[in-house]
C-alpha cells in the first residue's frame, strides 16, 4: 500500500473527501481506516457494506459500537469471512475496548501500533493466518484482560513485556509456532486465571 495521499489520488471523489478533512475526530480516523481496509481486505459476505467512509457519524455502521460521545469502543468482526492484512491505522482508535477479529483469514504480521490502544480490554485474533512475531508493544496495554492469539502461525518468543499486563485474565497463545520458553515475567500477573501457551510439539501429536 502506498502512502495515504498517493493512494487517494487513485480513487473517485467519494473517497477523496475523507482525506481532505484532516481533523482528528473519531469519525475521520474511522473513515481513514475503512478506506484503507476496503483497499486490502476481501469481504465476500459484504459484512462491511455499511462502512461508508463519507458518513460523518460512522457509529451507524454495522459491527461497530460507540460510546456516548461517538468514540468507537468495539469492533466486532469475528467469523466474518474476511481476508487480508491488519492495517497500522487501527492503533488510532484510542477509545477502543474490544477488537474482535477471530475466525477470519487475516494474514501478515500483527501491527506494532496496536500497542497504542491504551483502553483495550479484549484483543481476539485467534484462528486467523497471522505470521511474524508478537509485538512487544502489546505488553504496554495495561487495561488488557483477554489476549487471544492462538491458532495462527506466529513465530519467535512470547514477549517479556507481557509481564506488565497486570490485569490480564485470559492469555491464549497455543497452536502457533512460538518458541517454547515461557517468560518468568508472566509470574507477575496475579489476575491470570487461564494461561494456555503450549506449543503443539509439547503435546506429542
Ligand atoms: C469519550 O468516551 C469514552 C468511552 O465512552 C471515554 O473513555 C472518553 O473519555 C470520552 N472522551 C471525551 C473527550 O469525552
Ligand atoms: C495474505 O494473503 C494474500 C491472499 O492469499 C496473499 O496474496 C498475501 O501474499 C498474503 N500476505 C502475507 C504477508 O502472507
Ligand atoms: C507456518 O510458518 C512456517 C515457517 O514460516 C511454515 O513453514 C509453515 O508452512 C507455516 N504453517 C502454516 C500452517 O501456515
Ligand atoms: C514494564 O513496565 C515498566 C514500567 O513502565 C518498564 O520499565 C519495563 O521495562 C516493562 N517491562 C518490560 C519487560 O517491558
Amino acid at each position: 500500500m502506498g502512502s495515504h495521499s498517493s493512494a487517494a489520488v487513485l480513487v473517485t471523489g467519494r473517497l477523496a473527501v475523507v482525506t481532505l478533512v484532516s481533523c482528528n475526530t473519531e469519525g475521520d480516523i474511522l473513515g481513514e481506516i475503512s478506506y484503507a481496509i476496503m483497499q486490502v481486505w476481501k469481504d465476500p459476505n459484504d459484512v462491511l457494506e455499511s462502512w461508508d467512509p463519507t458518513l460523518t457519524n460512522p457509529c451507524s455502521w454495522l459491527h461497530i459500537t460507540c460510546g456516548n460521545n461517538n468514540s468507537v469502543v468495539s469492533v466486532d468482526l469475528g467469523s466474518a469471512g474476511l481476508s487480508g492484512p491488519l492495517i497500522p491505522q487501527l492503533g488510532g482508535l484510542s477509545y477502543l475496548q474490544y477488537l474482535e477479529l477471530y475466525g477470519n483469514e487475516l494474514n501478515g504480521s500483527i501491527p506494532t501500533t496496536l500497542g497504542k490502544l491504551s483502553n483495550l480490554i479484549s484483543l481476539d485474533l485467534q484462528d486467523n493466518l497471522f505470521t511474524g512475531t508478537i509485538p512487544d508493544s502489546l505488553g504496554t496495554i495495561s487495561t488488557l484482560q483477554l489476549l487471544r492469539l492462538h491458532g495462527n502461525n506466529l513465530t519467535g518468543a512470547i514477549p517479556q513485556s507481557f509481564g506488565n499486563l497486570t490485569n490480564l485474565i485470559y492469555l491464549e497463545l497455543q497452536w502457533n509456532a512460538l518458541s517454547d520458553s515461557i517468560p518468568a515475567s508472566l509470574g507477575n500477573i496475579k489476575t491470570l486465571e487461564f494461561l494456555y501457551v503450549l506449543v503443539p510439539e509439547l503435546l506429542n501429536f
